[in-house]
């Protein structure tokens, strides 16, 4: 299943600057990394602004997460997109610690464990 980022466009933690809030500079960023890797979106507001700039990483029948206290930076966001990657690789979404890229560590904020089957009682 494939794995997407979808990152909090409207985070103002920094400051504002050509491409606008820390948020969107990091969407750009994150943008860049991920192509032919893993899909990637902006939201607005993902309600988790005490811990700006934010993105979750989900997919489909996967555990996902929402990670923040990220910078809008290259470094940041290749820590992100590699990371994303993994969990696409993984059949659960789980990666083995010892696997997370150095620029993911720290920031994990949530797990969301993936829904059950519908059809399942
Ligand atoms: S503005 Fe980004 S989580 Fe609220």
């Amino acid at each position: 299943m494939t794995t997407w980022i979808t990152i909090c466009e409207t985070c103002k933690t920094g400051e504002i600057g050509p491409e606008g809030a820390p948020g969107a500079q990091l969407a750009s960023q994150i943008e860049k990394a991920a192509q032919g890797r893993v899909k990637t979106r902006r939201h607005n507001c993902l309600m988790g602004c005490k811990t700006a700039c934010n993105v979750t990483i989900q997919a489909a029948g996967k555990i996902g997460y929402t990670l923040g206290k990220f910078a809008p930076s290259p470094e940041d966001a290749a820590a992100i997109v590699d990371y994303a990657e993994m969990h696409q690789a993984s059949d659960t979404g789980q990666v083995p610690f010892r696997q997370w890229p150095q620029g993911v560590k720290g920031h994990f904020i949530t797990r969301h464990p993936a829904l059950p089957d519908q059809d399942a009682s």
